[in-house]
């Protein structure tokens, strides 16, 4: 199945027109049908197991009633985060604000277009930043300028999106059993064929060296993808016990009469003496 990307309905509404909102509420019961706040809180369990304060960003994050869900199933010690919600309109309630806040989460709207949003000033550390049925409105060219600018800002990206098959197209064709509205039934199939299959999401990721890549399915309909720095080993924390070992060895099979250390004599971790009095 190639992949098609066309604009759904969802999008062309006016934010407060009733066939949005209704269709915004269809997105939340599918959201749940599909397993996404469970896939996303998982992944972030998973990966952030021992952290306890940091800052999210979710991309696309419509009314912030999908975060929440992951804010709920989270726990443990998941507490003192930061969140930044960013749309092009800003649909968060005081009411969801509020619920946030009952989890120890500081949630605030970031209104505006997503791609000028990552242009703009680097915001603080961002631990990670997330997207949930959001990567799937771009095309390729459109994804690689969103993955570049993700990737100078975040630790961390994860995607759950749409699997781009011809199961979840039929059961996208079958949503007026469970009473979606009519931009849901319209918009759904179109985002099912512009989802995502196999690893294409990790051929638009710009730096393969310094990043690790997962990208699998997940659930019966979904795209799971998750892109982690890969963090430089820290010789600090090494250099003592390569020394400790490299000495012992030393002294261990020193000759006599050792020929004294020269400026040019390499140490334990390769590196000259005048190297490291510097
Ligand atoms: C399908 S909804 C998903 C909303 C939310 N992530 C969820 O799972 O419920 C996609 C959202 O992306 C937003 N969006 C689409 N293109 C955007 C862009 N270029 N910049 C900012 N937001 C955008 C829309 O306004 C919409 O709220």
């Amino acid at each position: 199945m190639e992949r098609c990307v066309r604009k759904e309905l969802l999008d062309e509404l006016p934010p407060q027109d009733s066939r949005a909102l209704r269709s915004r509420g269809d997105l939340l019961r599918l959201n749940s049908w599909m397993g996404h706040p469970r896939i996303m809180a998982k992944a972030l369990q998973e990966i952030f197991s021992r952290h306890l304060f940091f800052r999210i960003v979710e991309l696309g994050a419509g009314d912030g009633e999908f975060l929440l869900r992951v804010a709920r199933r989270l726990r443990g010690p998941w507490r003192g985060l930061d969140a930044t919600l960013v749309d092009r309109v800003d649909l968060l309630t005081a009411r969801t604000q509020a619920e946030f806040a009952e989890h120890n989460w500081r949630v605030e709207p970031a209104k505006g277009d997503v791609f000028q949003w990552l242009r703009g000033p680097k915001p603080e550390k961002v631990e990670v930043i997330l997207a949930n049925l959001f990567l799937h409105h771009f095309q390729e060219k459109e994804l690689r300028t969103l993955f570049e600018e993700v990737a100078d800002k975040a630790q961390t990206f994860i995607a759950v999106e749409p699997r781009r098959s011809r199961h979840g197209m039929f059961f996208s064709r079958l949503l007026w059993c469970i009473g979606c509205n009519s931009v849901t039934r319209h918009d759904a199939p179109l985002s099912v064929g512009a989802g995502f299959s196999g690893q294409e999401l990790s051929a638009l990721w710009p730096d393969h060296e310094n990043w690790e890549l997962t990208e699998q399915s997940a659930g019966l309909f979904s795209h799971l993808f998750i892109a982690r720095r890969k963090r430089p080993i820290d010789s600090t924390l090494f250099q003592p016990i390569v020394r400790a070992v490299f000495n012992r060895t030393a002294a261990n099979s020193e000759p006599a009469h050792a020929e004294p250390e020269t400026a040019s004599s390499p140490d334990a971790l390769g590196k000259p003496a005048q190297e490291r009095e510097r």
